[in-house]
């Protein structure tokens, strides 16, 4: 086992370009770790977390985006403390990345427009659920009505699905990253306060 091999990073900037070079990759490339981080947000006093799939990254906004059901409980959650975490691992580098912000939802702007315009009416029909998701059910379901079970999901563009997405917007104002090595561990921590960063390497 050779730990971060593929990764030579020297100095603070390395680990930002490693960094944005990686989200990137994570959003292009549904094979790539990083394109399922874990999410976490805050139900009252108690954390939850849970996969999420990554959408869209963008380095200026310091911003990434997922998908999800507008009445699932991550939303409320964030409604009530918009306070969120994200979780990446990439296991061939041995490379952890812990981003922490504020996340937005977005049902009914030019964000959800956009984020609506790119899902596939194929997944179009992860919107559809009758009710809403975390219901309790007698028998196990997707809540999906009869007629898209039945149907190629394809062929259906149901109006109702467009009512129920919401686009998560998290903007991060702090960065843990972690690249573990034969040779040493690294790690470094960034903070942004609006634009202006400070950055530090850190034990690990
Ligand atoms: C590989 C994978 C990808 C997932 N992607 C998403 C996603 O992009 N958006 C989403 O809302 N749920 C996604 N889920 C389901 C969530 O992990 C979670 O079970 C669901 O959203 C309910 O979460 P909540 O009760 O905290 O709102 C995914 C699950 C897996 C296993």
């Amino acid at each position: 086992m050779i730990l971060g091999k593929k990764e030579n990073i020297a100095t603070l900037e390395d680990v930002l370009r490693s960094s944005w070079r990686t989200l990137h990759e994570g959003v292009r490339n549904a094979r790539h770790p990083f394109h399922r981080p874990t999410l976490a947000t805050m139900d009252g006093d108690k954390p939850q977390v849970r996969t999420v799939i990554l959408r869209d990254f963008s380095e200026s906004d310091r911003a990434l985006i997922c998908n999800c059901d507008a009445r699932s409980p991550k939303v409320s959650q964030i409604q009530k403390n918009p306070n969120v975490s994200l979780l990446f691992y990439h296991p061939q580098k041995w490379m952890q990345l812990r981003l922490s912000g504020t996340a937005s939802i977005h049902t009914d702007d030019k964000t959800a427009e956009a984020r609506w315009e790119k899902v596939p009416l194929s997944n179009r029909i992860n919107y559809c659920a009758e009710i809403p998701p975390g219901s309790p059910t007698e028998k196990p379901t997707s809540g999906l009505p009869g007629l898209f079970r039945h149907k190629a999901p394809k062929l259906i563009d149901h109006p109702e699905a467009r009512k129920n997405f919401a686009a998560i917007v998290c903007r991060f104002h702090q960065m843990d990253w972690l690249l573990l090595k034969l040779t040493g561990h690294m790690r470094a921590r960034f903070h942004w306060d609006d634009n202006r960063m400070t950055a530090s390497w850190v034990i690990p």
